[in-house]
């Protein structure tokens, strides 16, 4: 019996990919076989975002070579070749928000008819290419108005469309609850077994043993392992990962403090409402940590938003040591004390064209100088040691933000919250996109941040993060339906943010 070598659908070779004085790929290898899920994992700034540049051909490697089906990638000029080849969907829609689903799906392409668009042909063509992908969208329907799920499902189809049987997903979990992850992981088998072949990167790890059969680690830019999943175990894939054992990993690992049950009340809000949540009241003491968690729509960001300015309420108080706290306005907030780390980091987080120092001091201008004046050396000095204290990879203050990997760009919102010296800090899902070793150490800057007073409301979607709170609240449909102390189960957790241990 002879052995058939199977054609790579993907493969990169000898990846090398500089940025100034940043080598983002040193040593890049990638080789995807037709019809597997592959996962790409790696710590933040690894390199997986550069290879996909490069996979993709919007960058052209410093050195290597990409093929596809064995034969050489098209010329980088040539972007309908390489649409014919791969796609990648990343967490921030590349559709046009204002458009329907078929106008995006055939944006520039539209069917002409006597050399008008024929928008009926439009509709139906759209409809048809849903259906063959069996996606349940409805082409008429506004992508804006779209679940972030859906509208990933409407830039695979248009991938599909092009003819390209290569897909890519730049972390596409990092804003989905846990419902909302497995439709989509049905939706990718289903596209599986029709001959799709997915790229898939994560810092989720159990979700590249749910849906990879294959996986790649990069550490520091260069390839480390290529292994089926199966072979390899959490255990030896983190530590690829990391470069140390888990037994390292622990050591740095630091224990969260107790709380101080008698601490004086830092937040008292009662009776709040909007479109979002009704009639919460919510108490929460100095240096408290308070969790809140929910399915996606159960009104926890926009709760957690109210108190940063970022959504407000129509209808009851909050106070912030006492003093009334004004509703709607972010500087307000800033004042009083109030720092967050936002839902969107693209959106409210950071300023694209800024430095990575002007970004995480921007809050503490004013404390940093006299008069409006801030002395350089000491702004450096200040967000050095912020890069520091938050394991930043960067080459420095002076970097701009737009340089840094999703993760790290993550870290320098937090820094930016952290700088402020809060009295209440309040972190929307503030370790999406973090690797798991960052996540520690942004996780043991939320205890220390409690250790010195600061109170903390987190939002979020992961277990890890909330079970370093001292309790945990559930909302479901915009009340609070359970609350948990520290100790709970993750069943228990579970079952009341599904909502089903809350019926009666
Ligand atoms: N345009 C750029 N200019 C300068 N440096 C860059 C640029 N793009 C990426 N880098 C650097 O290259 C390195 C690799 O970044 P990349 O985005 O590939 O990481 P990643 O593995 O995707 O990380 P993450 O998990 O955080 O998304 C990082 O150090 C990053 O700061
Ligand atoms: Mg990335």
């Amino acid at each position: 019996m002879s052995t058939a070598v199977i054609t790579p659908l993907a493969e990169a070779r000898d990846i090398v990919k500089r940025y100034g004085p940043t080598t983002a790929l040193a040593d890049g290898r990638l080789t995807v076989l037709p019809g597997e899920s592959h996962a790409l994992v790696g710590r933040n700034g690894a390199g997986k975002s550069t290879l996909v540049r490069i996979l993709t051909g919007l960058q052209a490697p410093d050195e290597g070579t990409v093929r596809f089906d064995g034969e050489p990638a098209p010329p980088l000029a040539d972007r309908d070749a390489w649409r014919r080849k791969v796609a990648c969907v990343y967490q921030h829609p590349t559709v046009v928000p204002e458009l329907t689903v078929a106008e995006n799906l055939f944006i520039n392409r539209q069917p002409l008819q006597r050399g008008f668009i024929s928008w009926r042909r439009l509709r139906t063509e759209a409809a048809d290419l849903l259906a063959t992908w069996d996606v349940q969208v409805d082409p008429e329907a506004r992508t804006a108005d779209l679940k972030v799920e859906d509208r990933q499902m409407v830039e695979i189809a248009r991938a599909l469309s092009f003819g390209a049987r290569f897909i890519i997903l730049d972390e596409p979990t990092a804003q989905l609850d846990n419902r909302e992850i497995e439709r989509l992981f049905t939706r990718m088998r289903a596209l599986q077994d029709s001959g799709v072949t997915f790229l898939f990167i994560s810092h989720h790890l159990q979700e590249v043993y749910e849906v990879c059969q294959t996986v790649t680690v990069l550490r520091d830019a260069r390839w480390i392992t290529t292994a089926p999943v199966a072979e390899l175990p959490r255990r030896a894939l983190v530590e690829a990962m990391a470069g140390e054992s888990l037994e390292a990993l622990a050591e740095q690992a630091v224990d969260p403090g107790d709380v101080d049950h008698d601490a004086p009340v830092l937040l008292e809000a009662r009776g709040l409402t909007s479109p979002a949540y009704e009639n919460i009241d919510l108490t929460i003491r100095r240096g408290e940590v308070v969790g809140l968690a929910g399915i996606s729509g159960s009104g926890k960001v926009e709760l957690a938003e109210s108190f940063a300015g970022l959504h407000t309420p129509t209808g009851g108080t909050a106070r912030l040591g006492g003093e009334r706290l004004q509703f709607g306005d972010v500087q307000a907030a800033l004042k009083a004390g109030v720092a967050c780390v936002p839902r969107d980091r693209h959106d409210q987080g950071l300023v694209a064209g800024m430095t990575i120092g002007d970004n995480a001091t921007m809050s503490v201008l004013d404390r940093l100088g006299r008069f409006g004046f801030v002395g350089t050396d000491r702004k450096r000095g200040f967000a050095t040691a912020l890069i520091e204290r938050l394991d930043i990879h960067a080459e420095g203050p002076d970097q701009p933000v737009s340089d840094l990997s999703g993760g790290n760009a993550q870290k320098v919102v937090m820094a930016r919250a952290l700088a402020s010296d809060p009295r209440l800090l309040v972190l929307i899902n503030p370790t999406a996109g973090v690797d798991v070793k960052s996540k520690e150490s942004l996780l043991a800057r939320m205890d220390s941040a409690r250790e010195d007073g600061t109170s903390v409301l987190v939002v979020s979607d992961e277990l890890d993060d909330l079970r370093r709170c001292d309790r945990v609240l559930v909302l479901f449909h915009g009340r609070v339906v359970a609350e948990h102390p520290a100790g709970w189960h993750d069943h228990e957790l579970i079952a009341s943010i599904e909502g089903v241990d809350n019926h009666g």
